[in-house]
């Protein structure tokens, strides 16, 4: 049994075991970099691949009240006027005259100074701060060749318009009746003007967003029916219940278009911030685009019921969750003497499932059945081959990554045809037969799991 050592986890000890391990890279670091701007390395890619199916899965193939959607990401501008982003998604900005940074002027407090030692911005006797002004945070972009106020557009900010604009088309040809839902997962794109905590706040990130149209008597009750799914869904991936909350905002802090918004929070190391955020947009958006396009967006039933659906909207960054993620599974602990940093993310979200470990890279005996196990896993599972170095060595790497099953090839193997498997997060070793090994395996990761950090 493991001694536990519990110590803090830190988005610096985060983002170094990213860096380290290669889930996370700063993006155009050949270059100097781009300020919060990152690229996901084997790691990365693979736990947002899981993030991302998982979602998927849960939101649209578990289910009979849902389509897909992959709407563009530059859409015609009229959209962003008639949702009201060009008026007013925006933020408060401030600039210093003095040392040319700016700052959000409602996040001063989080904020820091440029000179040293570093204050919060004011707190200087030379700092002059401008009065705020509002920051559209668009990105906007040119479509062709013209370079005229005419071609101007935007890069989504959200997924959900590209939904909106869409509901005709879904209701007429998957012949759909509220209430129903319309998925989709794409990038987003917002100008923060204070980007930071690692992932926690991009520029650019990857948006997991669903409309579900409601008959308008029935809003608060899927309102409350989604704020439950969406938290029990975290719940399910292992995130520790007591790092998570509910927060409904109160009217001042609502977006415009909101009628009702809950925050499923988590505790990062930056405190309690939104993960996610379920809405409800009533009828605004569907109403925006019947004004703005002419084009009418109401379900009309066939006794000739007609009205306008309302929206409950679950909208969530893959960033968000892989960072929660990462935090929730960060652990160090003393081995013995040794000390080892572990994952411990739930076995569906771990990026490789099983690594497959012959003891003696150069016995052709172990080689031959490891090789042999190891094309038989990796038709089902992220699996790893690895057979250089110390065995504790391989270990440690796996624990690194989060693997949750480690098969080893011995010289018993050769034996008696029995492999030993070790539990990353116990390191109980048990010994099953080589021929069982998939099927463990596949049992292994249907299991329900929860965080051995408690709850
Ligand atoms: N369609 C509604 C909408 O976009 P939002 O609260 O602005 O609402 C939804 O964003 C989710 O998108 C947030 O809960 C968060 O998970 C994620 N998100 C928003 N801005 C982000 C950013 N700059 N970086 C990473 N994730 C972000």
């Amino acid at each position: 049994m493991a001694d536990q050592n519990p110590s803090e986890v830190t988005m610096d000890k985060i983002v170094s075991l990213s860096r380290r391990r290669g889930f996370v890279f700063p993006s155009s670091e050949i270059y100097g970099g781009l300020g919060s701007t990152y690229d996901y390395g084997h790691y990365g890619v693979l736990t947002k691949n899981n993030i991302r199916e998982l979602w998927f899965s849960s939101m649209v193939q578990e289910r009979e009240d849902m389509v897909a959607l992959d709407s563009a990401v530059i859409l015609n501008p009229a959209v962003w006027e008639a949702s009201g982003h060009v008026a007013g998604f925006s933020d408060p900005l401030v600039d210093c005259r003095t040392c040319k940074l700016r700052f959000r002027a409602d996040r001063l407090e989080d904020a820091q100074c440029g000179r040293k030692p570093s204050k919060r911005p004011g707190e200087f006797a030379e700092c002059d701060l401008t009065e705020a002004r509002q920051f559209n945070l668009m990105f906007q972009t040119q479509v062709g060749a013209l370079q005229d106020g005419s071609s101007t557009a935007y890069l989504r900010p959200e997924t959900a318009q590209g939904i909106f604009i869409n509901f005709k088309n879904v209701l007429q040809i998957a012949r759909r009746k509220p209430p129903f839902g319309i998925a989709q997962v794409g990038k987003s794109f917002r100008n923060e003007i204070t980007p930071g905590n690692f992932l926690f706040r991009v520029r650019e990130f990857e948006q997991m967003e669903m409309e579900y149209f409601v008959p308008p008597d029935e809003a608060e009750e899927w309102y409350r029916y989604w704020i439950g799914q969406r938290l029990q869904w975290y719940v399910d991936l292992g995130l520790r219940r007591s790092r998570l909350r509910v927060r409904e905002h109160d009217a001042t802090e609502r977006s415009h278009y909101s009628s009702g918004t809950s925050d499923i929070e988590y505790l990062y190391p930056i405190g309690w911030q939104e993960l996610e955020g379920v809405a409800n947009r009533g009828a605004f958006d569907l109403t925006q685009h019947t004004e703005h396009s002419g084009t009418k967006l109401e379900y009309v039933g066939q006794d000739g019921e007609r009205y306008t659906p309302h929206v409950i909207e679950p909208a969530v960054s893959i960033e968000r969750i892989f960072v929660a993620m990462l935090v929730d599974a960060y652990d160090e602990e003393l081995v013995g003497e040794r000390e080892r940093t572990v994952l411990r993310l739930h076995p569906r979200i771990a990026p490789v499932k099983a690594a497959v470990l012959p003891l003696v890279h150069r016995d052709a005996a172990m080689v031959t059945r490891a090789r042999a196990l190891f094309e038989e896993l990796r038709r089902r599972h992220m699996t790893e081959y690895d057979d250089s170095g110390q065995i504790g060595r391989r270990y440690r790497r796996q624990d690194e990554i989060g693997t949750p099953f480690a098969f080893t090839i011995d010289e018993q193997t050769v034996e008696d045809e029995t492999v030993t498997v070790r539990d990353r997060d116990s390191l109980a070793q048990e010994r099953i037969p080589l021929a069982g090994v998939a099927g463990w395996l596949e049992d292994s990761l249907e299991r329900p799991w929860s965080s051995p950090k408690g709850d």
